[in-house]
């Protein structure tokens, strides 16, 4: 289910929601539709389209009014119709960067779009095996793909379960780099770990930096006994510094903060930066605690607490109209919040520069908004 807020002038003009028609939903209603993927990751807006986007998915087209359109496979321009959930806009260039990884060869494969929504550039990436790759990252040149050990499982996979992945010991971790217009991936070595998300990267002049949220181990399953481990271990954002002309990575951790959700302003994706923000866990890895806003520069970390019971989501990063150009971090930090107390949702607004003042304005739902994954401010 996509749910849209429409803010305009100050205020709350509409609050929606709508399933995405899916082959599964399709089914409920007498009809057939193919492919059949679920649609429950992502949205975003690609040239003049939007897309709800899952893991492994096909990429739904939706209107604003959140109607489903239908698969997207740009012209037949997208072999097999997969894309992952988590492709990333270069807003100083109009291209958006997108990724997705296959249990079968090619396990990795990549494609560049222009601002228009076209296919510029495609390439397969000689990822080492069927690894999960649920994220990656972008330069001003270069993207960032991370080849970790949690690796695709055909006995998970013949035994029915829906992710057939699980933490492998002998996997070497890497970190790959590959031109944004190029072909060929210059990998790293790196200690074992596993990311979800990634919160930024940028380029000096011989080196690559990659902010990510790293965990030591995760997604151990022991077969025989058909249980899982390091399910919920802490999550730490992680400075990866990739130098090209000797292929050596390391790696420092920003701030024994456990977080997840990572996000920063649209124009500093790939770009040098100072701000990024993201949803702290309390001390059970599973219910939020409040925000978190990282200062990369000076390592400060600003964390904001919510009421006991209340649950946020992803952190969104809004400008405000008439910031300069550079002032990365006037502007919003926007947010669903589920209040317990009245079980029902909010979209809250913060200023992005105190994190701990109070709120600056709300949108009260009707209704509770379940937990979800990502989103993104779309201005029409
Ligand atoms: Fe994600």
């Amino acid at each position: 289910m996509v749910h849209g807020i429409h803010l305009e002038g100050g205020r709350a003009v509409s609050y929606r929601n709508r399933y995405v028609r899916t082959k599964a939903l399709a089914a409920e209603e007498g009809a057939e539709v193919d492919p059949d993927t679920p649609s429950n990751t992502n949205v975003i807006p690609l040239g003049s389209k939007l897309l709800s986007l899952c893991e492994t998915g096909v990429p739904y087209e939706i209107t604003t009014e959140l109607e489903t359109v239908g698969p997207q496979d740009f012209g037949g321009n997208l072999p097999g119709g997969t894309m992952s959930a988590h492709p990333k806009f270069d807003a100083h260039t109009g291209e958006t960067l997108a990724f997705d990884y296959n249990w079968q060869e090619p396990y990795g494969r990549y494609w560049v779009f222009d601002s228009d929504g076209e296919i510029t550039h495609e390439t397969t990436l000689d990822v080492s095996g069927p690894v999960m790759m649920h994220d990656f990252a972008v330069t001003q040149s270069y993207s960032v793909f991370m080849d970790l050990p949690v690796v695709f499982d055909l006995e998970m996979a013949m035994a029915g379960m829906t992710i057939p992945y699980r933490w492998q010991d002998d996997h070497q971790a890497r970190i790959g780099v590959i031109p944004r217009h190029g072909d060929t991936v210059q990998w790293f070595d790196i200690d074992p770990c596993f990311v979800f998300h990634t919160m930024n990267a940028y380029e000096t002049a011989d080196t690559v930096v990659l902010d990510a949220v790293r965990y030591d181990r995760l997604l151990s399953y022991d077969l025989p006994s058909r249980t899982w481990s390091d399910m919920f271990n802490p999550g730490y954002l992680t400075r990866f510094e990739l130098t090209l002309t000797t292929g050596v990575a390391s790696q420092t951790e920003v701030a024994e903060v456990n977080v997840e959700f990572p996000r920063v302003a649209d124009l500093a994706v790939g770009r040098p930066y100072q701000h990024g923000y993201s949803v702290e866990f309390q001390p059970d890895l599973v219910n939020s605690r409040g925000l978190a806003r990282f200062d990369l520069e000076s390592g400060a970390v600003e964390r904001w607490e919510h009421a006991p019971g209340d649950l946020v989501g992803e952190p969104l990063f809004v400008p405000r109209q008439g910031a300069a150009p550079g002032t990365e971090d006037d502007g919003y930090v926007i947010y669903p919040i589920y209040r317990a107390a009245e079980d029902r949702s909010a979209l809250e607004i913060r200023a992005a520069g105190e994190l701990n003042g109070p709120a600056i304005g709300s949108v009260e739902l009707p209704c509770r908004i379940p937990a979800g994954f990502h989103g993104n401010w779309v201005g029409l």
